[in-house]
């Protein structure tokens, strides 16, 4: 009691701290002071987020000599946006990490309202620069460069800006309050470096091309990237893919199989999307597959809360690491009272799905070192409208689950309701939760379930039959409504498609794994669709439970899905997990593999960078 009541008082004196310090020039920020943190019991375990405070958008990851950097937005001074600083930490596995001093924060005229979202990128020389956006005195969006003080420190704590800033302004006719996030840069075979800035112009969204011979001095190309009737474009990334989790560098057109990845988050909505297809080189042009789309209709990394995403590439292993922010659910009263807001979804291997279809994604190998006490359930029957706990976890408030189901009678899959034809998954499974008795599924987990299961957060697959085409339906959701006794929450349900394609001709079909291989008992011949033609060990629901998140990877990471709930009975080693089927169809567990995720040590390097 004695604590709380003495973080009460500390967080009223950081509360009005902003107002008491607004005339001051601004001073670097120490690092943030464990001491200080609120642990409330949601706080994550295995998901990055800092002691206390805000954060956003992930900035400026790169990997550079042994170490990786993660930036990100930062209020140092309070739960909610504002104050906006380039924090800082560092790790050699993206598993564990150094907190370090902010390494980008106002200083002069061309950041002096901010230092906002940007990319690092490393120069042929073996230098790396920062581009970020910087608030000038009016208000206006710039982009600035800052380059590493002392390239002999392995954490590059400090960083320096050139007074020749900023080295991109709006130009005439520009929306300069919407002209920011410089993605990551790459040079053309004239020599010359690109980056593209995502902007608006009226309702339309814009990646608008920016040429350098020198980093310095930037010209706009004549033609935008891209452009979409979506709103303003934030934080546009824009990169190589292949069929291979290995891919190469940076730079280089498309063709011999790779594709180029442009995802834009659109300010409106506050969801991203992705589309990818043929960039050439010579006449900077970037044209998507025609499948495509741009837009609501597009393809997401993640269906739930996951936002602001960056890339980079890992050239220690050879892969493209996708970072994504994923904010609070709860109010901002209740994340000024917790002290804290916001966390990193896990970095997660981004590749082009075998089918060249879509991207794919899974949480990096190293954060399978975190796992500990080991639960089992294998050829398990599950009957329509019956649950059970996978017990062995002490807790289940932090874990990592794999399993694979099978759907025992695809013939009792329920019609696709022809009114939801052309609507967003996320629609129709609102409309068929996880308590709405299907035909076959809703099966899955409840995550972060209470003992009497009152509390609990539900991912699940749903199949119906005659979707277009007559096709079946499959529908990967998180039902987060019975999350959490709390009120003022947001509890949407999230979910997508997932993309599986049953050939029917009008046989008997029986789907008999949905996420490993489905067979087709078709005129009584067997066909066997491999949803994982590389045969991937990894083709299976996954499920990263910590604490205040559950973030799900569906079908061989095809469909994501990041959800944030505050339960108030399932937390700690009061959380438990079940399997649930409330379908009609029974389905089997053919194996689950369920393991209690240590935490990720966080420590704090808080010498001044001046005191080195
Ligand atoms: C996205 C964003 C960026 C901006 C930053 C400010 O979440 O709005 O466009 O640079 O956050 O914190």
């Amino acid at each position: 009691m004695a604590i709380r009541a003495w973080t009460w008082v500390v967080l009223l004196l950081l509360a009005l701290l902003p107002s008491c310090r607004a005339a001051e020039a601004p001073s670097p920020q120490p690092s943030a002071d464990p001491e200080l943190a609120v642990d409330d019991g949601l706080r994550t375990g295995y998901h990055f987020q800092p002691p206390k405070h805000w954060i956003n958008d992930p900035n400026g990851v790169m990997y550079y000599k042994g170490v990786y950097h993660l930036f990100y937005q930062y209020n140092p001074k309070g739960a909610v946006w504002g104050n906006i600083v380039w924090a800082h930490a560092v790790s050699t596995d993206l598993v564990d990490w150094i907190m370090l001093p902010p390494a980008i924060y106002p200083t002069a005229p061309f950041d002096v309202n901010g230092c906002w979202s940007g990319s690092a990128t490393v120069l042929p020389d073996g230098t790396p620069v920062i581009m970020y956006t910087g608030i000038d005195g009016e208000n206006r969006q710039v982009q600035n460069v800052a380059y590493p003080k002392d390239l002999s420190d392995p954490y590059l704590r400090e960083w320096v800006k050139p007074d020749y800033n900023p080295v991109i302004a709006p130009g005439p006719g520009m929306n300069a309050t919407a002209f920011r996030d410089p993605t990551t840069a790459w040079q053309g075979p004239d020599g010359l470096w690109r980056l593209v800035i995502g902007t608006k112009d009226n309702h339309r969204g814009l990646a608008v091309l920016y040429r350098s011979r020198d980093f310095k001095r930037w010209a706009p190309a004549k033609r935008a990237l891209h452009s979409g009737d979506t709103g303003m474009w934030e934080c546009p990334d824009f990169y190589p893919v292949t069929t291979s989790p290995a891919v190469g560098s940076g730079g280089g057109g498309s063709g011999n199989g790779t594709k180029h990845v442009l995802k834009v988050s659109l300010d409106l909505t506050r969801f991203e999307y992705y589309t990818f297809g043929e960039y050439d080189h010579a006449t900077d042009t970037y044209v998507p597959d025609a499948a495509l789309a741009d837009g609501n209709d597009g393809l997401r990394y993640d269906y739930g809360n996951f936002y602001a995403s960056k890339t980079f590439l890992d050239t220690a292993k050879q892969r493209r690491v996708l970072w994504g922010w994923a904010n609070e659910s709860d109010s901002a009263t209740a994340d000024i009272r917790k002290g804290w807001a916001g966390v990193q979804a896990i970095p997660r291997k981004v590749w082009l799905s075998s089918d060249g279809k879509q991207l794919v994604q899974w949480p990096v190998a190293e954060i399978e070192s975190l796992r500990g006490a080991h639960a089992n359930v294998t050829d398990t029957l599950v009957a329509g409208g019956s649950h059970f706990e996978v017990t062995g976890l002490a807790s289940a408030a932090q874990a990592d689950v794999e399993a694979s189901f099978q759907v025992m009678d695809l013939d009792k899959a329920e019609p696709f309701d022809p009114a939801w034809r052309g609507a967003d998954a996320q629609t129709v499974c609102a409309a068929r939760g996880a308590d709405a008795r299907g035909g076959v599924g809703p099966f899955g987990l409840w995550a972060l379930a209470s003992d009497e299961h009152g509390e609990r957060t539900a991912v699940f697959f749903r199949v119906f039959k005659g979707g277009d085409g007559g096709k079946h339906v499959v529908l990967m959701c998180n039902d987060p409504s019975m999350s959490s006794h709390a009120d003022d929450l947001y509890k949407p349900t999230f979910a997508g498609f997932v993309d599986v394609d049953i050939a029917q001709t009008g046989g008997k079909i029986a789907l008999r794994t949905l996420v490993r291989k489905i067979r087709c008992l078709i005129n009584h011949v067997i066909f066997v669709i491999d949803l994982c033609p590389d045969d991937c060990p990894y083709s299976r629901m996954r499920v990263q439970i910590d604490h205040s998140v559950v973030e799900s990877f569906g079908a061989h990471g095809k469909t994501c899905i990041l959800s944030r709930v505050y339960p108030t009975k399932a937390v700690g080693d009061k959380a438990r997990l079940y399997v649930f089927n409330n379908g009609e169809s029974d389905v089997k567990v053919t194996h689950l593999n369920a393991y209690e995720m240590r935490s990720a040590k966080i420590t704090s390097d808080a010498v001044e960078p001046t005191k080195r």
